[in-house]
């Protein structure tokens, strides 16, 4: 009886598989918001004593970031608008106290690269043309206050880039990572391709020089370390995470798409070259330092691959020459996430590992439903575009953000920049999600060296973005699996 009754349950799960037809927008919105209605479940502002924007234990504030970056996404792809007062309402109540993201609530445990995920989610805000907040605070505003801070923190220790944390109570604080250098590379970039405003790319390329010259980038391969150490320059973290070549790869896509300069151009093709290598197996996304052989993946790193697929989505509308590859790859992925939900008690709880194919009852979470969404609505990304992008283009330093441009004396000393002084107030986090971000099984090299950086930061006259008009064509629904998902409501 009861091993018949779970051939029963095994046969439904099966039938319940979302079989996605990434060629048809009624498939990918139903089953996109199958799994956005999974992705909810965690949701803690929706439970009783919860906190708008936050989401249950053991999801941190960054998690929170990727998720609503990602219901950004579901809105303007899907055009449902289902969740879009639960989602506007949470980056509403989280854009922190001066709008800049420092939330006061996570004051004593917020790294960088915590910032820069909410500040890429308001800039998604800001692109898609998500609803504003009524108070007249933009979200393009609130991601600009956030670079601000952002680069208020960069210090000369290994000739530039800011530290993986804010407070220098937390662990961390010694070491210079490249999710959240890449997170100031890729913000600049999209800054500067959506405002023209220079001064951030002149923070773009200051970002990529440094990035460049301190081992963080592997020269032959394009492939990004994880970090450095600031007491030993040289000693460099060399894990693969997807979500830092996402952040190259978009930075330099976006850069290419604003300035027409060949050499963002070829940056962002080795990117892609090197991230369509390391990060995918047949065409199928996955996060090769913690699932190659056996799945080790901690809660953070289960959420990488959708931030991943984001950054590729966006690089795929603003560099046409990467388009198709990009969206085949997506695509692929897609078509195997969606294989992967058709577990848990909704029957479309999705699962970590994609290569299988299979929901495997055991890696489920928050992360998994980020990273299943994601790519599934990143296949579609060519049906919507990266806009509003700059009329006109400013050569000058707005007045209220002339402190922002990189001073010429940061890099004519090696003296580390007084100004990034942590504030002594801020108490250790014991339970901070930073601390697991990077694994305790640090491989070092001693092969790179950092350079010094030049004095000079060239700054080529931005020309006029390039016009990129995506393929906005449907293809008819599918309704067979349409009764099937109507099948699968039924027996939820
Ligand atoms: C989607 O359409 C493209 C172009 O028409 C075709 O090559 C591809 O095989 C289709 N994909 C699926 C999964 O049907
Ligand atoms: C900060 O935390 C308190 C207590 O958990 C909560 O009531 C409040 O809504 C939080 N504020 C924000 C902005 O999340």
């Amino acid at each position: 009886m009861f091993s018949s009754l779970l051939s029963l349950v095994s046969l439904i799960t099966l039938v319940l598989a979302l079989d996605l037809d990434p060629n048809s927008s009624q498939s990918v919105n139903s089953d996109s918001k199958l799994i956005a209605k999974g992705l909810l479940d965690y949701y803690a502002g929706s439970h009783y004593g919860g906190t708008i924007g936050m989401f249950v234990q053991p999801y941190y504030w960054w998690h929170a970031g990727a998720a609503w970056n990602t219901l950004v996404e579901y809105w303007a792809i899907t055009g449902d608008d289902t969740y879009l007062d639960t989602t506007r309402q949470a980056l509403i109540s989280q854009r922190g106290e001066k709008y800049d993201l420092m939330v006061a609530n996570f004051s004593t445990s917020e790294g960088n690269d915590d910032q820069g995920v909410w500040a890429l989610t308001m800039m998604a805000a800001a692109e898609r043309g998500f609803p504003e907040a009524n108070d007249g605070h933009t979200w393009l505003d609130v991601a600009k206050n956030a670079f601000a801070t952002m680069v208020g923190r960069w210090d000369l220790h290994c000739g530039g880039g800011v530290r993986w944390q804010i407070f220098s109570s937390n662990n961390g604080y010694d070491y210079k990572n490249s999710v959240s250098n890449g997170a100031v590379f890729s913000l600049a970039a999209r800054l500067y391709y959506n405002t023209g405003e220079k001064v951030y790319l002149e923070w773009a390329e200051t970002a990529w020089e440094w990035l460049w010259n301190s081992g963080l980038i592997e020269h032959d391969t394009y492939r990004v370390n994880d970090g450095l150490d600031v007491d030993d320059c040289s000693k460099i973290t060399h894990f693969l995470w997807s979500y830092n070549a996402g952040m190259l790869q978009s930075g330099t896509a976006y850069l290419f798409a604003a300035t027409g300069d060949n050499d963002w151009d070829t940056r962002a093709r080795n990117f892609w070259s090197s991230g369509k290598n390391v990060f995918f197996d047949n065409k199928i996304m996955l996060e090769i330092a913690c699932q190659q052989d056996s799945i080790t993946c901690n809660n953070d790193q289960r959420t990488f691959k959708g931030i991943y697929a984001n950054l590729l989505g966006l690089t795929a509308e603003v560099h046409p020459g990467l388009a198709d590859e990009i969206i085949d790859y997506l695509t692929t992925s897609a078509k195997a996430a969606a294989n992967t939900c058709s577990g848990g008690s909704d029957g479309h709880t999705c699962s970590l590992d994609w290569v299988s194919q299979k929901y495997d009852g055991n890696w489920i979470g928050l992360g998994e439903q980020i990273s299943a969404l994601s790519v599934i609505l990143n296949s579609q990304a060519l049906k919507v575009h990266a806009a509003p992008r700059a009329k006109q283009n400013q050569n000058s330093v707005p007045s209220d953000q002339a402190d922002l441009a990189p001073a010429q004396s940061l890099f004519s000393s090696a003296a580390p920049s007084s100004s990034a002084a942590p504030s002594s107030s801020a108490a250790p986090s014991s339970s901070s999600a930073q601390d697991t971000r990077v694994s305790s099984a640090v491989i070092v090299s001693s092969s790179a060296k950092p350079t010094t950086l030049s004095t000079q930061v060239a700054v080529p006259a931005p020309t006029e973005p390039a016009q990129y008009t995506g393929d906005g064509s449907d293809v008819a629904a599918g309704l067979g699996l349409l009764a099937l998902l109507g099948l699968g409501v039924i027996l939820m």
